[in-house]
């Protein structure tokens, strides 16, 4: 075992495994960028200050932030999410309004690392600043759906609510309290001890001795301003226009302060129920303010790309890709001829790959197996001598049509072309794919 190995809770991603990561991110820019959304990068690191507003009484924030002192002497600490940094970068630059960005990258948060929870986790996500319309947090909502579709998954289910207005919410909260408060031998000790903090919160337990209290408690809808009321019932309508379904679902509060109205969450229905939330979001009016901006509307999401490639594998879709290249190139004649063979596929968009260190032609031969390509090219002496090249078909359906063959070394790009068409074509649409 190497002395260094990565830790807890952290994870190196391989190929082909990072491919599918990159290709994850791809589709989801493409429905964000086709529904105007710009990418915004912002550093993985900022002054503690900024991700503090989250909230007090969040763990992402109290027990979860890798957070240090630079050799500046700032408190930093690396991102926990993205929602926050936004904010403070709108409170910045000032950006014309409506602010429609998108993000990827990784997030860090100290939690006890399991399957599809880790201490650096990847997420994208999208965010709109300056805009309080109900029909945007439906467009919000519907761009995750679309991007799930996108994907192929088909077992995701999307919980609905919404906290009212601050004032809405605050009248919730106090009642939500005296009702647990005379309630408080039902209730387990961990929650008891989340009251305190935010009552909130305790409405989330899936420990079974709470759920008695929690199913009878009192009900964020019945404190709905009309304004508050108004607005859900508009979220309602939008996704019922798109035909995306929903549940409501009173108790989803979620696990960052923020949040002001519209709630949702999309849960995987293949993964456990402990870690079963693909991604979420809402809406957070009051976050730009309290990092020193205007005071602005805000509504977004982000999505776990680490659980929904688990869910993806669940369900068998969006696989990694194959990332086989078109042409392994074989030379037992010391590598060099390989080397300008090489370069003159891939400048013509051909992709090659090659052995080095002058194999056998065994050893080559395996090797171009092993790299999953279409057709080898080889050249021995006789070929170096004759100014020609050998290109052998490799995979088995094509073997059958075309046979390896001699081609003069100035067509050599050419006739690769043409047996590559000739492959392609005579493949099932599955090895395509
Ligand atoms: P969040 O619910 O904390 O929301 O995280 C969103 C998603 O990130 C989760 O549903 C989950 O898939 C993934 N995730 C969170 N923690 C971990 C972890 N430790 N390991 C693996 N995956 C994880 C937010 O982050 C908000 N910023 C969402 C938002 C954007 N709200 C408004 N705008």
């Amino acid at each position: 075992m190497p002395e260094f190995q990565t830790s807890p809770g952290m994870r190196d991603i391989l190929p082909p495994e990072s491919t599918r990561w990159r290709r994850f991110q791809q589709v989801f820019a493409d429905v964000v960028e086709a529904a105007g959304y710009g990418e915004i990068i912002p550093p993985m690191m900022e002054d503690l200050g900024v991700f503090q507003r989250i909230g007090d009484a969040t763990d992402v924030v109290t027990k979860e932030m890798y957070d240090f002192i630079d050799k500046g002497g700032r408190h930093v600490g690396l991102r926990p999410e993205q929602t926050a940094s936004v904010c403070r970068a709108f409170a910045q630059h000032r950006p014309l309004t409506p602010w429609k960005v998108f993000y990827a990258g990784p997030n860090f948060r100290y939690e006890k690392p399991q399957r599809g929870r880790y201490r650096q986790f990847d997420q994208v996500g999208i965010e709109v600043l300056g805009a309080d319309d109900p029909y945007l947090d439906v467009e919000v909502i519907a761009l995750g759906w679309e991007f799930y579709r996108r994907l192929g998954l088909q077992q995701v289910d999307l919980l609905l609510n919404s906290l009212g207005e601050p004032a809405d919410r605050a009248a919730y909260v106090e009642s939500l309290q005296s009702y647990f408060e005379a309630n408080l031998d039902a209730l387990t000790e961990e929650s008891r001890i989340t009251m305190q903090k935010n009552p909130l919160r305790v409405l989330d337990s899936k420990r079974a001795p709470d759920q008695a209290v929690i199913s009878a408690a009192p009900k964020i809808a019945d404190f709905y301003s009309p304004d508050a009321a108004s607005h859900f019932e508009a979220v309602q309508q939008g996704l019922t226009d798109l035909s995306i379904p929903f549940t409501i679902d009173g108790k989803l509060v979620r696990g960052l302060d923020y949040y002001r109205r519209t709630t949702f969450e999309f849960q995987g229905a293949t993964l456990g129920s402990a870690q079963n939330a693909l991604g979420g979001g809402g809406r957070y009016d009051g976050l730009v303010e309290s990092l020193g901006g205007p005071p602005t509307h805000g509504v977004g999401f982000a999505l776990g790309l680490d659980r929904t490639l688990l869910a993806c594998d669940d369900e068998g879709v969006f696989a990694a890709p194959n990332a086989a290249v078109d042409v392994f190139v074989v030379d037992t004649t010391g590598g060099r001829e390989a080397l300008r063979i090489c370069n003159e596929l891939r400048s013509n968009g051909i992709s090659a790959d090659r052995a080095f260190e002058n194999r056998s032609m065994k050893s080559q031969m395996k090797g171009a197996d092993r790299s999953g390509a279409e057709i080898a090219i080889i050249i021995g002496s006789n070929e170096l001598e004759a100014d020609t090249a050998v290109i052998r078909p490799l995979r088995a359906a094509i073997t059958e049509g075309s046979q390896q063959r001699d081609v003069a070394r100035n067509t050599l790009i050419s006739d690769v072309k043409a047996a590559l068409a000739q492959a392609h074509s005579t493949q099932s649409p599955k090895e395509k794919a």
